[in-house]
């Protein structure tokens, strides 16, 4: 973190609003590393200062910590499994030392692929997730054949699973270079080596063009395996799942298993969309 005054400093720990920062600082009640502070202007550094009032050290309340992950298949979303499955957390161990109360955002089922996001920030976290909140998830899908014109309506307008009839979603089959693309991120995903193994051989690559296809399905909430059980309702059951896009954020070129520390206008982004 960057220097900053001493006002300021004492202000964002929560011991006075600036003016009366300014009056402690004044009658010398506050001292930087054992040495009483007076005067204004002085700049102090928070990771590596000590800062007092009336002797009593004050520090800057704890920064939250948000990550992305490329979640590979064959990993539960959980931060702990009785089973001793493979987890989520522990593909998160070293964020986990540095930040343990990182919780998943959300979860993707074990045999899907692609961002899920982790943070420290409860508020943040639980206000993505509120239905009201409507944030847009974008998954691509290798489903079994090729859906139609009618079937992507319905997917659009609504498809009723127990559960209730679902929010419109943006649906669109995928073609040439985007189709090419999204068999590239999907990659060999659960579900999707399987296939091609059952339908392989010498031509599995056509034997997949001609089986299955590659389908973008974006939607405005997330109620369990939502995507896989709307797909299946038109015919068109899932092979492969891969989440490429939570909000404005998208996976990119980030290697699977591996995260990243979302950037500050990120981490911003996210919490207009949350509040
Ligand atoms: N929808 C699903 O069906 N599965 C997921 O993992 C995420 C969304």
């Amino acid at each position: 973190m960057a220097e900053m005054r001493l006002q300021k400093f004492l202000a964002r720990a929560g011991v006075a609003s600036r003016r009366h920062a300014e009056e402690l600082i004044a009658a010398g009640r506050v001292t930087v590393n054992g040495a009483r502070v007076t005067e204004m202007g002085v700049k102090v550094d928070p990771a590596a200062d000590m800062v007092a009032v009336d002797g009593a050290p004050v520090a800057l309340p704890e920064e939250n910590a948000t990550f992305l992950l490329h979640k590979p298949a064959g990993y539960v979303t959980t931060m702990s499994d009785p089973q001793g499955r493979p987890t989520v957390a522990a593909l998160m161990a070293d964020e986990l030392l540095a930040h343990p109360g990182l919780f998943p955002v959300g979860r993707l089922d074990t045999d899907t692929t692609g961002l899920l996001l982790f943070t420290d920030d409860g508020q943040l976290g639980h206000g993505l997730l509120h239905p009201r909140r409507h944030v847009e998830k974008t998954y691509l899908a290798l489903v079994e054949g090729v859906p139609d014109a009618g079937d992507v309506r319905r997917l659009r307008e609504g498809v009723l699973l127990d559960d209730g009839l679902t929010l419109p979603a943006g649906v669109r089959v995928l073609e040439g270079a985007d189709g090419r693309r999204a068999a590239q991120l999907i990659g060999e995903g659960a579900g999707a080596s399987g296939y091609r193994q059952r339908h392989g051989g010498k031509r599995g690559r056509d034997a997949l063009a001609a089986r299955g296809s590659y389908v973008e399905v974006r939607l405005r909430e997330g109620r369990n395996r939502q995507v896989r059980r709307m797909l299946e309702a038109v015919g068109h059951p899932v092979i492969a799942l891969h989440r490429e896009a939570f909000g404005p954020l998208v996976l990119g070129d980030l290697p699977r298993g591996a995260s990243r520390p979302l950037a500050e206008e990120e981490v911003a982004r996210l919490k207009e969309l949350a509040s």
